[in-house]
């Protein structure tokens, strides 16, 4: 298995390690075919980054989510056993993977698939949380929540 500090390994020795790590980030993010969203860690979680991919989903500009609780996405059917669950495990600084419905702009009801994963600071402090998210078409294994075994993630 690749250990996720591979990728940062690759170019540490590299006079533009930061410049480098940036500019891959960010073009990930923007290339992405999946939603990326980042929130800060404080109650209801503000928005701080959508990707285009996220805008494309849920029908929002960048410019509307910034700010706001990721729960503007929320209705009638979200699933609150779920969202309960999400916020034990991240505040635990554990991975939360699962299925709710959510609500795009236009009042759209669809199934939002997500993991989300604690980012720590220097402390070793969450400061942030992110989200990877797609629409999921495959509605077998309901709106519950998914066991997910990400062994590197979360811990760096
Ligand atoms: C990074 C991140 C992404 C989230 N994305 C979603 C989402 O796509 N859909 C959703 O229904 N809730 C999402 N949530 C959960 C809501 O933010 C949460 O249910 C809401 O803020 C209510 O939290 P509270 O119980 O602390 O008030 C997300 C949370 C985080 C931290």
């Amino acid at each position: 298995m690749i250990p996720s500090s591979y990728i940062t390994d690759i170019f540490s020795h590299d006079k533009n390690f930061q410049t480098i790590m940036k500019n891959m980030l960010q073009t990930t993010f923007e290339i992405s075919f999946e939603g990326v969203m980042i929130t800060e860690s404080g109650p209801g979680y503000p928005i701080i980054y959508v990707n285009p991919a996220f805008c494309a989903m849920t029908g929002y500009t960048i410019e509307e989510l910034v700010g706001r609780s990721p729960s503007i996405l929320q209705g009638e059917k979200s699933d609150q056993r779920v969202l309960a669950e999400l916020k034990e495990k991240i505040e635990k600084g554990e991975i939360f993977h699962g299925k709710t419905v959510n609500y795009r702009k236009d009042g759209l009801e669809f199934i939002m698939e997500w993991k989300i994963v604690p980012i720590r600071n220097e402390d070793g402090n969450i400061s942030h949380y992110l989200a990877i998210q797609r629409e999921s078409r495959d509605d077998e294994l309901g709106y519950q929540s998914i066991d997910t075994q990400l062994p590197f993630a979360g811990n760096h």
